[in-house]
């Protein structure tokens, strides 16, 4: 949700001359439309970071980060959209306007929500300390925590009652249909509250700030199911945008330039209080994309330490494949098998755990040795499996150089010429990405050529492109993936065409703007926007008679007179005109 209103927010981004901020940080030359330099956000030799000064954007080819100014900022500086703007105000001697409230109602319903967190929080941690809580704190005992440790992190304990934590919100003054909404009692079938989390080892999970968002709950008996219990998403948790421990840990990640990624809250129990301080955690799950974004805000170097038998499957795997893809440094600090960190740490102490994490091996040749060896190399239909399986690993491999390093490794072990692969390796990267971009702006399906181009000219040339689409109607527009998109463009009609990219970027999440900044940059010149417009509609009326004879056919099955065909013959003929006088 904006802080400033978006008048402001459009004069900062029309002020904010995108080449002088790109600037401070790199050189740029220009290169005829566009300005090129070194890429600030990825280790590289050769510039492929672009900057296009009039519309107001970037993109870079070698790790795929692309937005407006204001993204810019935001990654340079590790900081959120409404610091970003401040910075750009401050910059660019713009006057900050009094920050607009944002919806009372909605805000005081996160704050009272983030209350009741806090309440709780409260009361786990006084059942841990209380005559209650003796098992738990055994069992933590048990488990090597410090005191320190334990009271780092917030762990408590949730007693085997049904309406303590309920009773004790209550109290506070919450109103019942509150606490239901923030997950931490649930309403049974017959409308019956009691406490989510009973006789369970309590894990508080906050955000950067350190505010208590939700809860993990370890179960406390072996039979108890789940293992772990968490909160469900509420306001104030979404799930696949948090990061365990990161409140704790950022610091520590930013100064070393690397995260290690565990997968439990006991592995980053353990990991933090071994000294190893660059810590997160998943929780179990594949990383997602905002997660990784999180991470890159504060390193772009990350240790995966996973248990051996796990780092190549499921979701160790897909994080991985995540971060090399997202441009990362990703390493693979090998635990013995049948350990994680909390095992690992305990039994061998931080000093060891550390020592694992700096001699961690990079991800892709701990893949590569896997790969090399599942297969028979010394056999020609063995080494061209192996090679054809490590090309779709290196396709995602962002920058050239590395992807060229990864191509020499693979060609050793196989023993097949470095140039062949390497050019194998382009082959599948050109591949990937060309059809990549296009597949991540989509929401539905893939862009059509022709709705791409008119994307590309709202970026690059708004004031050729509103008018055109003056002419495009709803129905044109339906089933298409980027429908909605182009319904905005349209109604920004009599705004002026300046505001049109940052306004368009703006409507996109960060991987879309990325793909889009990307096709901008690639595509200098596209379709005149009319000649789309008629495509789009012409395509919808070839939709419209598509059904009109699925509808005659299926009447036709169904043995229907032909008399009752006649007004929907009628109605395919005036469309076969159309599509014929379009087409003309
Ligand atoms: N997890 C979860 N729900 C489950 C199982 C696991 O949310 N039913 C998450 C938790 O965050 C847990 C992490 O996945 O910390 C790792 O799970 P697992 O390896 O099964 O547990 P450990 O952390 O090893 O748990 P413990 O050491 O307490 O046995
Ligand atoms: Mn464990």
């Amino acid at each position: 949700m904006p802080l400033y209103p978006q008048s402001f927010i459009e004069e900062v981004r029309t002020q904010a001359d995108i080449v002088a901020v790109v600037s401070d940080t790199v050189p740029l030359r220009r290169t005829g439309a566009t300005y090129k330099g070194l890429c600030p956000f990825h280790g590289e030799k050769t510039p492929s970071f672009h900057v296009n000064r009039d519309r107001g954007f970037f993109h870079c080819f070698g790790c795929g980060v692309g937005g407006d100014v204001i993204k810019f900022v935001e990654l340079r500086d590790r900081v959120g959209f409404a610091e970003a703007v401040r910075t750009l105000a401050q910059r660019f001697g713009l006057a900050l306007p009094e920050v607009e409230g944002r919806d009372p109602a909605v805000e005081a319903e996160r704050e009272s929500l983030l209350r009741m967190h806090e309440v709780a929080g409260e009361y786990f941690r006084q059942m841990l300390a209380d005559a209650a809580g003796g098992r738990a704190r055994e069992q933590l005992a048990a488990r090597d925590l410090a005191p320190a440790t334990v009271e780092r992190l917030g762990l408590g304990f949730a007693p085997a009652l049904r309406e303590g934590l309920k009773t004790r919100l209550l109290k506070a003054g919450f109103p019942l249909p509150l606490v239901v909404k923030s997950g931490l009692v649930v309403q049974r079938e017959g409308g019956e509250v009691v406490d989510r989390f009973r006789n369970r080892l309590m894990v508080p999970i906050s955000r950067e700030s350190g505010s208590i968002v939700a809860f993990g709950g370890r179960a406390m008996l072996p039979d108890q199911q789940p293992k772990y219990l968490n909160s469900p998403e509420t306001p104030i948790y979404v799930k696949g945008r948090t990061l365990y421990g990161l409140h704790l840990s950022k610091q520590a990640i930013r100064k070393a330039g690397l995260a290690v990624l565990v997968e439990g809250y006991f592995d980053f129990a353990m990991a933090l209080q071994g000294g190893v301080e660059h810590v997160v955690a998943t929780c179990g799950t594949a990383l997602t994309v905002p997660q990784a974004q999180t991470l890159r805000r504060f390193a772009n170097r990350v240790v995966l330490s996973f248990d051996p038998d796990a780092a190549g499957q499921g979701a160790a795997a897909k994080s991985s494949e995540l971060l090399v893809s997202e441009g990362f440094d990703v390493r693979v600090a090998m635990l013995p098998p049948g350990e994680d960190p909390d095992t690992f740490v305990r039994r061998a102490g931080g000093d060891a755990y550390r020592a694992l994490v700096d001699e961690a091996a990079p991800y892709l040749d701990y893949l590569l040795e896997r790969a090399a060896a599942a297969h028979d190399l010394g056999r020609s239909d063995g080494r061209q499996r192996f090679v054809q399986e490590m090309l779709a690993v290196a396709a995602r491999i962002p920058e050239a150089t590395a992807r060229d390093a990864f191509a020499d490794r693979l060609a050793h072990r196989a023993r097949i010429a470095e140039d062949v692969v390497r050019a194998e390796i382009r082959k599948a990267a050109v591949a990937r990405r060309t059809t990549l971009p296009e597949a991540a702006v989509e929401t539905a399906g893939r862009l059509k050529p022709a709705e791409r181009d008119l994307l590309v000219g709202l970026l690059l040339d708004p004031a050729r492109v509103l008018p055109a689409l003056a002419e495009l109607e709803d129905e044109d527009t339906e089933g298409l993936a980027s429908g909605d998109l182009l319904r905005a463009a349209r109604d920004m009609a009599g705004e002026s065409a300046e505001l049109v990219p940052g306004r368009l970027l703006e409507r996109l999440t960060d991987r879309q703007a990325r793909a889009l900044t990307g096709l901008a940059t690639r595509i200098s010149a596209p379709a005149p926007a009319g000649d789309c417009v008629r495509t789009l509609r012409m395509l919808r009326v070839e939709r419209e008679r598509a059904a009109v004879q699925r509808q005659i056919d299926q009447m036709l099955e169904g043995g229907a007179p032909v008399a009752q065909l006649a007004p929907l013959l009628a109605a395919k003929h005036a469309l076969d005109v159309r599509v014929d006088a379009m087409k003309g």
